[in-house]
């Protein structure tokens, strides 16, 4: 493979190919080190001249990962199968499962003078501490809701009912999530909406699109932190600090839906106000949503009951079970972090994790672009369009790709009859504005995820070679 790409985490994939585990790119150059370099703040990390092949977790670690999911390799309704689904939503940790189960049989509420309703809402507060963790978010408050949409739209419509005047803005980049509800709170609260169009070519979003729509009026901004549909992360930090130096007062929404289960969350340095997450999607399980608010995201005006404690934004009881799975996700991170890194410090271990899980599944994209050993790779198949282009660094874990000659439906029913489960992506409500604009009318989407594996990925090209070849 080439080394043509300046992507610094394209350097630290091919850093210590050869040591077989990732814990010495960390013990050489510290996770704070590997995070800046991931997202572009630190020079690329040095490679070894004798690197001799992607840098992914150690077999035993991968081993030790797989192990925590439930179904990681065979589907209860049809049997084996390699999950490239994860977008769709990922596999559900083990823990969480327990834990699902083990608050679903409680019967006791909050807010009861008795030890049962104490441990629930020291549960509750244990998954809010965690969560502000791994977000890295010290303050402001975490909510659990109905879904990751309707965090969106909360707080989206909180704003635009309780902020001052001036428009939204948004891009055409954003899932219909915070699209939609940019959109309509725009117009029931007498705002104009400023859509920044994405860059078809990229499959993503920059500060240089949204700076000349920059103006110091703006009230509310969203940004979404990584595409569904393309895979491409978005630069969040940078665009929301050139959006506060022309507009201080704006309020800036993040949605962080695909981003959460694929490298970093540091809200401290991204600045913003809002930022939505689907538990389901990040090793959690169905049912519910999550969202931290900023201190003054959560002063304004919002539903709640007549009379009820001004700060709070629940609206009725809310699931312990359901904070408790958060709880889980942060304690499966903190013992990844460790367990590829001396690192001691919680918040560390999580960088720790996320800029592993980052680099494994760069490393996976790569191969399934580029080939592995003597498996082809989609860029060597004749007809394969790889959207977003297939060198591109801001790729976090999914590649979308059409056929010129084989409809995008065929190649997922033949993948699926190979034992690959992927998802078609159409150009309807969801994907129109990523798929209308190459005209297309669908595309085939394979999502990773960092328990996934190389073999796996070799699985997957011997069967496109098989479909496509
Ligand atoms: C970026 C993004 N935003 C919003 C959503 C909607 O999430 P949910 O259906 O969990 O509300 C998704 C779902 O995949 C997504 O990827």
């Amino acid at each position: 493979m080439g080394v043509s790409c300046r992507c610094a985490c394209y350097d630290l994939v091919k850093l210590d190919g050869d040591c077989g585990g990732f814990g010495p790119a960390i013990r050489r150059f510290g996770a704070g080190r590997i995070r800046d370099c991931i997202r572009g703040r630190a020079a690329p990390l040095s490679r070894r001249s004798d690197s001799k092949g992607p840098h992914m977790f150690a077999a035993e670690t991968l081993a030790a990962i797989r192990d925590r999911f439930a179904h990681v390799d065979t589907c209860p309704i049809t049997g084996p199968r390699v999950f490239f689904e994860n977008a769709g939503g990922a596999l559900t940790l083990k823990s969480v499962v327990e834990t699902t189960a083990t608050f679903a049989a409680i019967p006791d509420n909050q807010g009861r003078a008795n030890p049962a309703s104490t441990h629930l809402m020291q549960i509750i507060a244990k998954a809010r501490d965690d969560m502000k963790l791994l977000l890295n978010a010290p303050g402001g408050q975490v909510i659990v809701g109905e879904s990751g949409t309707e965090m969106l739209y909360r707080m989206i419509r909180s704003a635009a009912m309780g902020t001052g005047p001036g428009p939204v803005i948004g891009s055409t980049l954003e899932h219909p999530a915070s699209r939609s509800a940019a959109r309509l709170w725009a117009e029931r609260s007498g705002r104009n909406y400023i859509a920044v169009a994405h860059d078809d070519a990229t499959g993503t979003v920059t500060p240089d699109h949204y700076r000349p729509h920059l103006r110091p009026d703006l009230a509310i901004a969203t940004i979404i932190h990584t595409s569904p549909v393309t895979g491409m992360g978005v630069d969040v930090a940078t665009i929301a600090a050139e959006i506060r130096a022309v507009a201080p007062k704006c309020l800036i929404i993040v949605d962080g839906i695909q981003h959460a289960a694929h490298g970093l969350i540091d809200l401290t340095a991204a600045g913003v106000d809002g930022y939505a997450i689907s538990p389901y999607k990040m090793f959690s399980c169905h049912g519910y949503g999550v969202a931290w608010l900023s201190d003054r995201l959560a002063a304004l005006p919002h539903e709640a009951l007549v009379g009820g404690p001004a700060e709070n934004w629940e609206l009725g009881t809310r699931d312990t079970g359901a904070y408790a799975t958060l709880s889980d996700v942060v304690a499966y991170l903190d013992w990844l972090g460790g367990s590829i890194s001396t690192e001691s410090d919680p918040r560390a271990r999580i960088e720790a994790a996320g800029a592993a899980i980052h680099a494994h599944e760069h490393a996976l994209c790569d191969a399934m672009l580029h080939g592995t050993g003597n498996h082809a790779g989609l860029t060597a198949l004749p007809g394969v369009q790889i959207i977003g282009g297939a060198e591109n660094p801001a790729r976090e874990g999914l590649v979308s790709f059409w056929h010129d000659g084989l409809a995008s439906a065929d190649i997922v029913a033949g993948l699926e009859a190979r034992g690959l489960r992927v998802h078609i992506r159409k150009a309807d409500h969801y994907s129109g504005n990523i798929l209308d604009p190459l005209g297309r009318p669908d595309c085939v989407r394979v999502s990773l995820a960092h328990y996934n594996s190389l073999d796996e990925v070799a699985q997957f090209l011997d069967a496109m070679q098989d479909i496509a070849g």
